[in-house]
């Protein structure tokens, strides 16, 4: 067995977490032979909820887990990380503005970008969750220089799940029967899912989507809200929202960085946009279809997109666009 890894979540004492420690611990992430530091970070009231899940996580009696340390201060927290898994954020309170809800944000994710900055390896790899995720991603990875800006991503693996279950649903296959759907831009209600690339088995012939499900009004039409609205359909449901299926995508997510992307097939996730890509705004932490090879990343460039996705890209460009220069007013 290799030496121990660390891998900090954030947000440890919440309902994510809850389910994502587990997957984690038991193996399931970063390998069933590689031993596992766990570091739980949430903030001082919940401590005691934090000590909780540290006696769960005992109890639990895993052979990987070698240490779980909780804790609510980032010197701690962030100290050799060779993963973070950033899911802590500023909930939404009533009432809250998006302005100000982006500002609280922003204080939390700068400061965490610069502890890892100060405490984490060079190497370590980010993946932020916390919403809005690309632009705290965004803040984290500029509050913290001397890492690689290739080393940050964010979460919109729950979205293409649910894109990629949507149509296996419709067709009537398992959802591993579709491959290579794509979301682009934000993880918000302007995430263009786009299936214009996916591939379905069927009765063990691969074809497209379209020639698949054999309804493009469906496709072009209540996927699309569907997938986009997923999230708020389930708080209205649960009173809570999505942390099962959030933690298995951040499984997926984490996962795939580490062991790379199956061979011929692509996924969804919110990396750094350099301006040659599709003609997204260069700066932004925009979801792109990305193929992944030891540890390392690279968006699947070429693929043809038509005026109807060109459109929806662009939107939910311009709001990342607008999100981040909020978000910058207030880094200072
Ligand atoms: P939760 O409210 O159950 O837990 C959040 C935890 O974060 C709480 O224990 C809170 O005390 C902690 N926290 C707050 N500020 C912190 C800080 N500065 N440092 C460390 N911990 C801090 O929320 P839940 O359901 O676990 O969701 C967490 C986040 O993930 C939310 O922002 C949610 O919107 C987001 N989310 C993102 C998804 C994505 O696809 N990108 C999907 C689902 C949720």
């Amino acid at each position: 067995m290799s030496d121990p890894i660390r891998v900090l979540v954030t947000g440890a004492a919440g309902q994510i977490a809850y389910s994502l420690l587990y997957n984690i611990a038991k193996g399931d992430v970063f390998g069933k032979d590689q031993p596992l530091v766990l570091v739980l970070l949430d903030i001082t009231p919940m401590l005691p909820v934090l000590d909780g899940v540290f006696m769960e996580l005992q109890d639990c009696a895993l052979p990987l887990l070698r240490e779980v340390i909780p804790t609510d201060k980032e010197e701690v927290a962030f100290k050799d990380l060779d993963a973070a898994i950033l899911v802590g954020s500023m909930p939404r309170k009533e009432g809250m503005e998006r302005k100000d809800l982006l500002k609280a944000n922003v204080k939390i994710f700068k400061s965490q970008g610069a502890a890892l900055d100060k405490y984490a390896k060079k190497t370590v790899k980010v993946l932020v969750v916390g919403n809005p995720a690309n632009t705290n991603c965004l803040i984290a990875s500029k509050s913290a220089p001397s890492i690689p800006k290739e080393n940050f991503s964010c979460l919109t693996r729950l979205d293409h799940n649910r894109a990629r279950s949507q149509v296996a649903i419709r067709v009537g296959v398992p959802a591993d029967n579709v491959k290579d759907v794509i979301i682009w831009g934000n993880h918000s209600s302007t995430q263009y899912p786009d299936v214009h690339h996916a591939k379905v088995k069927v009765q063990g012939k691969e074809i497209g989507a379209y020639e698949a499900v054999k309804d493009d009004g469906w496709l072009k039409g209540d996927f699309i809200s569907t997938v986009q609205q997923r999230g708020a359909a389930v708080i209205k449901a649960r009173k809570l929202s999505s942390a099962m299926s959030a933690a298995k995508a951040i499984s997926d997510h984490m996962r795939d960085i580490w062991f790379g992307t199956p061979e011929g097939e692509f996924i969804s996730m919110g990396v750094i946009s350099d301006g040659n890509a599709y003609g997204i705004p260069s700066d932004l932490i925009y979801s792109f279809p990305v193929v992944i090879k030891n540890k390392t990343w690279n968006i699947v460039d070429g693929l043809a997109i038509n005026d109807f996705s060109r459109g929806k890209m662009d939107a939910t460009a311009k709001e990342l666009v607008e999100e981040r220069d909020t978000a910058l007013e207030f880094i200072a």
